[in-house]
């Protein structure tokens, strides 16, 4: 039985609670929340204990793993602590808010030698497992393009959102580097700030520039739509065009469809009992909890979430400043 703290119990921590204490293998051995009303939410809601800080956590050596859901400027100082104290980490993405917190934490994953997998939860969304799947045997020709778009509840109300939309841009972002195996030369971005303070952009277009010419395009808004039916949840595209064939994915309403050399085919992307997101969500772990216990390769690894991590800050650099950054 694989027992794992949770550090930070709100929107992102509650789903992953909920998502572990339905997993065999595995269980919630309590919870590390500063704020006091979600502390006691989540205690009677889940029926986990409370941990009176991350030291008294640590301290658990019943403990194994580690689940790091606190906001992104937190999670250096989190996960590079569990590490050193011996314990396996799941690191929410962004992997952190700057490139010297990500590397430290890469270093401190080499160092302490144990599983450490970060929240791009879209790698194991069956979709895009399919959409890769048809880009490695090469059934699309050259990529040529990938056109991406996110839309995701508007976070606007938390003031501690250091880079702001491109906090959730780094999933599709993740998805366009996993596809294409590299980085890109050059990132442009623009966006615009749509509600009130703070003042952080709320809709951007991300412009990836590959070496051989190649493109990518990420569009990514915060939509202030709780109203919406889908609006508790993130809403994602993607067409990847190349030489011989286009992958279509569209999580709202239509299924993903391969057209190759002329032969078209919807793609069985069905998973019962679980809609794709939250079955992602909750897959990921499955995954992380085979890595500890048998050795399993990690899906997610800390080193691609640096590299997108790179990505995310030139296009926060390229906001601010209006030019292309090269990377
Ligand atoms: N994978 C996904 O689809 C997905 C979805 C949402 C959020 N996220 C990511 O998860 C992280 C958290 O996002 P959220 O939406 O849940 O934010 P949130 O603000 O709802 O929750 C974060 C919680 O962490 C707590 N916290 C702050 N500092 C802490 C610390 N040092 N130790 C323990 N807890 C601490 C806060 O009090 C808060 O309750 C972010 O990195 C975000 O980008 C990922």
């Amino acid at each position: 039985m694989i027992r794992i703290g949770i550090c930070g119990a709100g929107r992102i921590g509650r789903v992953h609670i909920e998502n572990l204490q339905s997993l065999r293998g595995c269980e919630v051995a309590g919870i590390v929340e500063p704020h006091p009303a979600r502390l006691r939410a989540a205690v009677d809601d889940f029926g986990v204990s409370a941990y009176a800080d991350l030291d008294t956590l640590l301290g658990d050596r019943s403990v194994d793993a580690v689940v790091v859901a606190a906001p992104s400027d937190a999670h250096a100082d989190v996960a590079c602590r569990a590490l050193a104290a011996g314990k396996h980490v799941f690191i929410e993405k962004p992997l952190a808010d700057t490139l010297e917190a990500c590397r430290r934490i890469q270093q401190a994953a080499a160092r302490a030698g144990r599983v450490a997998q970060t929240g791009f939860c879209e790698r194991f969304n069956v979709h895009y497992l399919e959409a890769r799947r048809a880009v490695r045997t090469g059934q699309l020709g050259v990529v040529r393009a990938i056109h991406t778009s996110r839309y995701a509840p508007c976070r606007s109300a938390d003031p501690n959102w250091p880079l702001g939309v491109l906090d959730t841009a780094v999933h599709n972002l993740d998805l366009i580097l996993w596809l294409f195996g590299r980085l890109p030369r050059s990132v442009l971005a623009r966006g615009v700030q749509v509600y009130g303070n703070p003042p952080i952009p709320h809709s951007a277009t991300i412009l990836l520039t590959f070496d051989d010419g190649a493109m990518a395009v990420e569009q990514i808004a915060w939509l202030d739509d709780a109203g919406h039916p889908l609006g508790h949840c993130a809403r994602s595209r993607m067409m990847i065009q190349g030489t011989h064939g286009v992958f279509t994915v569209d999580l709202e309403d239509r299924p993903s469809s391969l057209l190759s050399q002329g032969d078209y085919r919807q793609v069985d992307t069905v998973i019962l009992g679980a809609r794709e997101y939250p079955g992602c969500l909750k897959l990921q772990f499955e995954y992380f909890l085979q890595a500890i216990e048998s050795g399993a390769p990690v899906l997610a690894p800390i080193e691609d979430a640096v590299k997108v991590e790179r990505v995310a800050l030139a296009a926060k650099e390229s906001l601010e400043t209006g030019r292309e950054v090269s990377l």
